[in-house]
């Protein structure tokens, strides 16, 4: 029985896949931890900021392809459990903004630059939060209930409800 086929085990691989992305956040913030407080790299004193755009292209290399296995397990799932019969409308729209996000990713893979190390690590942060945050507690969530599986992120439903 493959990954998808049982509803509590592709719940558990989503969660904890989840987690995988909030951890790639971590990395990004550990890259540059100023990135909240500058709009540029120009008043950094740290010896490796040379090394800073290697290193944001690489986590954005990993989130992509994490990104792309992800997405591709849960819209198997959607098909596997027959979830369009369910709720076309939201597996409908669980695709678009899975197509969306990628597009974005592809967008700021793209627009990488050492004149621009800085926007791109704001530009990816907006994009991970996005995910984590808005479509994990809406698309997501949804898709755990219509698995039937009752869906248990409290960070997610929570920040959701705080927008
Ligand atoms: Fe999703």
């Amino acid at each position: 029985m493959n990954a998808t086929a049982d509803p509590h085990r592709i719940a558990e691989l989503i969660r904890q896949e989840h987690r995988e992305l909030k951890s790639m956040v971590g990395q990004l913030h550990s890259v540059c931890p100023c990135a909240q407080s500058r709009r540029d790299c120009s008043a950094c004193e740290t010896p490796k900021a040379a090394g800073c755009e290697q290193a944001v292209a690489r986590i954005l290399e990993e989130v992509f392809v994490f990104m792309v296995d992800h997405f591709r397990k849960e819209e198997m799932a959607m098909r596997q459990h027959r979830l369009d019969l369910l709720d076309r409308p939201a597996c409908e729209g669980h695709r678009e903004a899975h197509a969306e996000i990628t597009e974005h990713a592809r967008h700021l893979i793209a627009d990488l630059s050492p004149q621009s190390v800085l926007s791109n690590v704001h530009d990816l942060a907006g994009l991970l939060d996005g995910w984590i945050g808005d479509h994990v507690a809406d698309h997501d969530h949804r898709l755990l209930g219509l698995l039937g599986v009752e869906h248990h992120e409290p960070g997610a439903v929570a920040r959701a409800s705080a927008n």
